[in-house]
């Protein structure tokens, strides 16, 4: 994705509207004939099919040549639609490095204009398994296929996004929601390392007081975390926390919420008490969240 975010500069409003185009066209086709991306672009077809010639050089879109010759979108072309909208919004002006690759997301360092450090999430649903997507991902409809990644991801960008607004907005401990464009979020980067990378912590109460606490917080906010564990909390250098990664959230009142709530405190005691010999109960716990 560094290499795109370089590319950006080679590309001109053309470009992007050729891309945008073909976007559009992708609802209603796999592949896009170049009829109706010169429909949707306003530009002459001729001029259509030099610009595609270009994208598809830079591996930003793929080409069919069957019944019929038609386009679509890459998973780079989708990141540089993305992208130039973080670029054009102000909102990034340096692409760092990768931060990790999740089951599910690329994640980026980056810079704002003003020099703060962000976090770049690129939700990439179904990259791994597609049958687990199902399992796991109660929005996800049936009969999902691998081309349908894209409003998947979208979807679960803007999922995260919306939980981290609500949760932010109410001091939970999670990063510093920003912006979101299609599938790519960014949000406040938070320094130090997951909690399961930790071999020894001074005050292993204190950790999992906070943990509660937040998901305590959380739970008044109307929301539960459904994948909770290790390797979803940031412990900072100070010992402080964030909660990340929150797109499979779900609200109090759906009908697996007590199933999940119990689900996520499950895995963070017996993290405490695996790694640290820390003890707590379950049902401690339990009431200490959900009690007002
Ligand atoms: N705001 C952030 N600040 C710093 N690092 C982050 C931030 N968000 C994510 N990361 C890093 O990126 C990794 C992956 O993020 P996240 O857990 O949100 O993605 P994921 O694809 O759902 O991961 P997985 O499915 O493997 O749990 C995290 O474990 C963390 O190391
Ligand atoms: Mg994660």
């Amino acid at each position: 994705m560094r290499w795109l975010a370089r590319n950006l500069r080679n590309l001109g409003a053309d470009d992007y509207t050729v891309l945008r185009s073909l976007e559009k066209g992708m609802r209603t086709h796999e592949f896009v004939p170049v009829d109706l991306i010169a429909c949707y672009s306003s530009l002459r077809k001729e001029r259509v099919l030099d610009l595609l010639r270009k994208l598809h050089d830079f591996k930003l879109v793929v080409r069919q040549i069957g019944d019929y010759v038609g386009y679509k979108l890459t998973v780079h072309g989708y990141d540089t639609l993305a992208l130039n909208a973080l670029a054009e919004s102000g909102i990034i002006e340096f692409f760092g490095s990768k931060l990790g690759v999740g089951k599910e997301s690329d994640v980026y360092d980056a810079l704002t204009p003003s020099g703060r450090r962000v976090t770049i999430k690129a939700h990439r649903i179904g990259r791994t398994s597609f049958t687990r997507v199902k399992r796991t991902r109660n929005y996800v409809k049936r009969g999902v296929t691998q081309s349908s990644w894209f409003p998947i991801s979208c979807k679960s960008a803007e999922r995260e996004y919306t939980a981290l607004r609500t949760l932010y907005s109410y001091d939970v401990a999670v990063p510093e929601p920003v912006y979101r464009n299609r599938h790519i979020l960014v949000m406040g980067f938070i320094e130090g390392k997951e909690l399961a990378k930790y071999r020894f912590l001074p005050e292993p109460r204190d950790v999992i007081e906070l943990i509660l606490e937040n998901v305590r917080l959380a739970y008044h906010c109307g929301i539960i975390h459904g994948d909770l564990s290790e390797y979803n909390v940031i412990v900072t250098p100070e010992l402080d926390i964030s909660i990340i990664d929150w797109p499979q959230y779900v609200s109090i009142r759906h009908p697996s919420a007590r199933y999940l709530l119990e689900r996520d405190l499950r895995n963070v005691l017996s993290f405490f008490e695996r790694k640290f010999g820390f003890r707590l109960s379950l049902s401690e716990a339990l009431n200490y969240v959900v009690e007002r």
